[in-house]
């Protein structure tokens, strides 16, 4: 059996510490050892009776408390991995000063492990240029600092300064854990616009045709793209419920012509294009305006009406096409994505290399698809097929820990770009 991760979570005290409560139990559902280390003042959000019962484990906030066991130094030294959730100004300023006052900043100054903010406060206090510098001071130090989320805030306000659901928080802890590497801040200033999800062709007003993708693939592009500095837009199909990654535009689209519309209208700000939308090849050619019946008249035909189906445009095709006809000057890196299953031609290889000639991109990510594979499951393996000829076989693992090695072989082929 692995050893069981020790993740030591952080509360400072913001409105958002509710929201440590949800990440506590993932954490410890996900099978890791959490304890909490909450501020004081986080004990004015929750009681130390919550955090507590969801981690077993006792909760101080002083290094006074305990002392015969040096807690101050031992729990960060232990720890494999520190989230603070929320990170508010003041703990990201006391941080970022090498401030000691408390048993969670005391942690934070032992620990050797990877630490996670996870940002939550008022817009204002966000863009402040205090709070700026002490961010880019801890991330310069080897710390992460989240992108908050935008959205309502506490009282009438809404902005950025939220604190990413529970679920993106555990995702990018566990994340960490697989790889500690996997979110260096390299990505700035880069726009990369990236396609997830299923595609949706309309029949009439209460049908479609549509597929299997569950948008997490993508989404994990995504996420971890913004986690790493870049400005990301989101062009998303269907998925299955997943929450908008923190820190990233999202446009929802439902139609392969809206996804076509949606890339044609933000290709031209991208450096780099990731379409890892499942898009229809085909739609009917005729959507029906009102619902197409089966007739219930005694004696009518049972013949099943047929669908007339059109060719969609190829939008990933269209964009390396545009790119050669000099109309997106700023695209630096086009990344395809292949979902083969292998059939008597050839493999799932075979297939995928001539794919990866057929559109002419730059990157190409390759799964095996089949019963349990790919599709609608957190899990993945598969190919990174370079149009240099360039092969490398993606370990098995979360999406999210695929999405950074993705994020990594673009910003490599980018790199190569550049140097
Ligand atoms: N793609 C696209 N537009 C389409 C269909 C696919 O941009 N109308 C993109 C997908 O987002 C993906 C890549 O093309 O990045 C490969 O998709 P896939 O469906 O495997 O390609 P097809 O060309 O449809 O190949 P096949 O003959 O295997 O159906």
């Amino acid at each position: 059996m692995t050893e069981r991760k020790r993740v030591i979570v952080g509360v400072a005290g913001g409105i958002a510490a509710y929201k440590a409560c949800t990440l506590v139990r993932q954490l410890s559902e996900a099978g890791h050892s959490v304890r909490v280390v909450p501020t004081e003042s986080a004990l004015n959000f929750v009681g130390a009776a919550t955090f507590e019962a969801l981690s077993g484990h006792p909760v101080q906030t002083t290094v006074f408390q305990h002392v015969d066991e040096v807690l101050h130094v031992r729990i960060g030294q232990e720890a494999d991995l520190v989230v603070v959730a929320p990170a508010t100004a003041d703990l990201l300023a006391r941080a970022a000063a090498g401030r000691a006052d408390d048993l969670l900043t005391a942690t934070l100054l032992t620990a050797r492990c990877p630490v996670l903010f996870a940002p939550a406060m008022h817009t204002e206090m966000w863009h402040h240029p205090a709070t700026v510098e002490n961010v880019a001071t801890l991330r310069r130090r080897g710390a992460i600092v989240l992108e908050p989320a935008s959205g309502r805030l506490t009282g009438a306000d809404s902005g950025a300064g939220r604190l990413p659901e529970a679920e993106e928080i555990s995702t990018l802890a566990n994340l960490l854990l697989d790889r500690s590497d996997a979110l260096p801040h390299d990505l700035t200033g880069v726009n990369v616009l990236v396609t997830a999800g299923g595609t949706r062709e309309q029949i009439d007003p209460v049908r479609f045709i549509g597929n299997r993708s569950s948008g997490k693939q993508g989404y994990a592009v995504a996420r971890v793209a913004a986690q790493r500095g870049a400005n990301v837009t989101l062009i998303a199909g269907h998925t299955v419920g997943l929450i908008d990654p923190a820190g990233v535009d999202v446009v929802h689209i439902g139609s392969a012509d809206q996804l076509h519309d949606a890339v044609t209208k933000h290709a031209p700000e991208a450096h780099v294009l990731v379409m890892a939308a499942a898009v229809a090849d085909f739609r009917p050619s005729h959507v029906a305006t009102s619902k197409i019946k089966k007739s219930h008249e005694p004696g009518h035909t049972t013949d099943a009406p047929a669908i007339e189906l059109t060719r969609t445009d190829d939008v990933l095709a269209a964009a390396v096409r545009a790119r050669s006809d000099g109309q997106l000057p700023n695209m630096q890196a086009i990344v395809g994505f292949a979902a083969e299953t292998g059939d008597a031609n050839g493999d799932v290889l075979f297939h995928a290399r001539a794919k990866l000639q057929r559109k002419g991109c730059d990157l190409l990510v390759v799964n095996a698809v089949g019963e349990g594979r790919a599709f609608e499951v957190d899990d993945n393996d598969g190919w990174l097929l370079g149009a240099d000829g360039n092969e490398v076989a993606l370990e098995h693992g979360s999406k999210t820990l695929m999405a950074s090695r993705i994020v990594d072989a673009i910003g490599a082929f980018l790199q190569r770009r550049d140097g």
